[in-house]
């Protein structure tokens, strides 16, 4: 029998690759987004990438409960995949109220839901923006979590401690997985589906690709007197199939009864450290091209250096970040030059 798997959030950016992966490994699944911050460019992607043309979709705000219990009690849904959730970190500093409402009583109303209607297995999308900036590198599941500097961290954290409480509370019924994600970037190999911000992007990767196109003058690159070896801040970057297939892999160790405890945590990350600059010049590199970047003041909020000790996620999922940084900047690109040519 096909269990199904409801994708919440599931037409954005990390959803819409999921889905695509979990339909590929065998399952069945239910996208419910409220389209507030994509269009329908992804979903049709995965409808084609997957030939799954009857794919069903739900428009379902999940900060209404009763949409929630109303999609819930109407299916039957063996995991949920919770990714429904506003993500730009400078927006929440402005709106926190408004990230703490949306992002709380959406995942508050997913887990009362899920419960409710036998659903026992809750994965979270977390981020090692949890970690803050971690007094030593690579940081593991046992890193202490610091203060978060801004609501949306925050709206992280409490999501998560939110799921602990309640797997504790559920005496052993109710299994939760936090997937906490390094830095998500590429598209998928088809090029039909990936990242699309809106606006200005936050995240370095859509702006060194928006500004090889011709869409931006210039990438700026927040602080050049770091110490690191460059002076540019270090990341992990992973690439955005390889995040996707760790989601199947977690799914896969719930639906099979392989936890081990009520709520497992995994860092998804590569272990690899690369710099601004590096990532900058191997985008260049790689595409074949010259990018117009200049060094600019640094950008308040951000962690010197943070990067993945995947080991556990090795171990416990039989997960492993396959792509290099190459092929991963290569697909970053042909999803610009796809979107730049609709
Ligand atoms: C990476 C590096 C920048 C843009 C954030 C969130 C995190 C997660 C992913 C989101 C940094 C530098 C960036 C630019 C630059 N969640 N940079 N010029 O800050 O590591 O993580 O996004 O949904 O929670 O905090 O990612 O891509 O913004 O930045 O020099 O125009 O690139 O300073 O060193 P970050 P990022």
């Amino acid at each position: 029998m096909k269990k199904t798997v409801l994708v919440s959030g599931g037409a954005g950016f990390i959803g819409s690759h999921v889905t695509v992966e979990l339909i590929e490994a065998g399952y069945d699944v239910i996208v419910a987004d409220n389209m507030s911050n994509c269009d329908r460019t992804c979903f049709e992607g995965v409808k084609k990438i997957t030939g799954r043309e009857d794919l069903p979709f739900h428009l379902v705000d999940f900060c209404d409960a009763a949409a929630a219990e109303k999609l819930f009690s109407e299916n039957k849904i063996d995991a949920v995949i919770h990714f429904a959730a506003f993500k730009a970190v400078g927006e929440s500093v402005d709106k926190p109220l408004m990230y703490y409402r949306n992002n709380l009583d959406s995942f508050m109303n997913v887990i009362e839901a899920a419960q409710k209607n036998g659903c026992t297995n809750i994965l979270f999308s977390s981020s090692a923006t949890v970690y803050g900036e971690p007094d030593v590198v690579p940081v593991t599941e046992q890193t202490p979590r610091k203060d978060a500097t801004s609501p949306y961290g925050n709206t992280k954290k409490m999501c998560e401690d939110i799921l602990q409480d309640c797997v504790k509370a559920s005496g052993g019924s109710l299994k939760g997985i936090l997937l906490r994600y390094f830095n998500p970037i590429g598209a998928h190999p088809s090029a039909l589906i990936g990242e699309l911000p809106r606006g200005i992007p936050n995240n370095l990767v859509p702006f060194i690709t928006q500004t090889a196109i011709g869409k931006r003058e210039c990438l700026s690159i927040f602080g050049n007197d770091y110490p690191t070896e460059d002076g540019t801040c270090k990341r992990d970057y992973i690439d955005i199939v390889d995040l996707a297939r760790a989601h199947v892999c977690a799914v896969a160790r719930m639906l099979d009864g392989k936890m081990e405890q009520g709520c497992e945590i995994y860092n998804i990350g590569t272990g690899r450290p690369v710099s601004v600059l590096e990532l900058v010049n191997a985008f260049e590199k790689v595409n074949g091209l010259k990018l117009n970047y200049r060094f600019a003041p640094r950008r308040p909020g951000d962690v010197v250096a943070i990067w993945a000790d995947p080991s556990l996620a090795n171990e416990k999922l039989g997960w492993k970040a396959t792509r290099s940084v190459e092929d991963t900047l290569k697909s970053a690109w042909e999803w610009e030059k796809h979107i730049a040519g609709r």
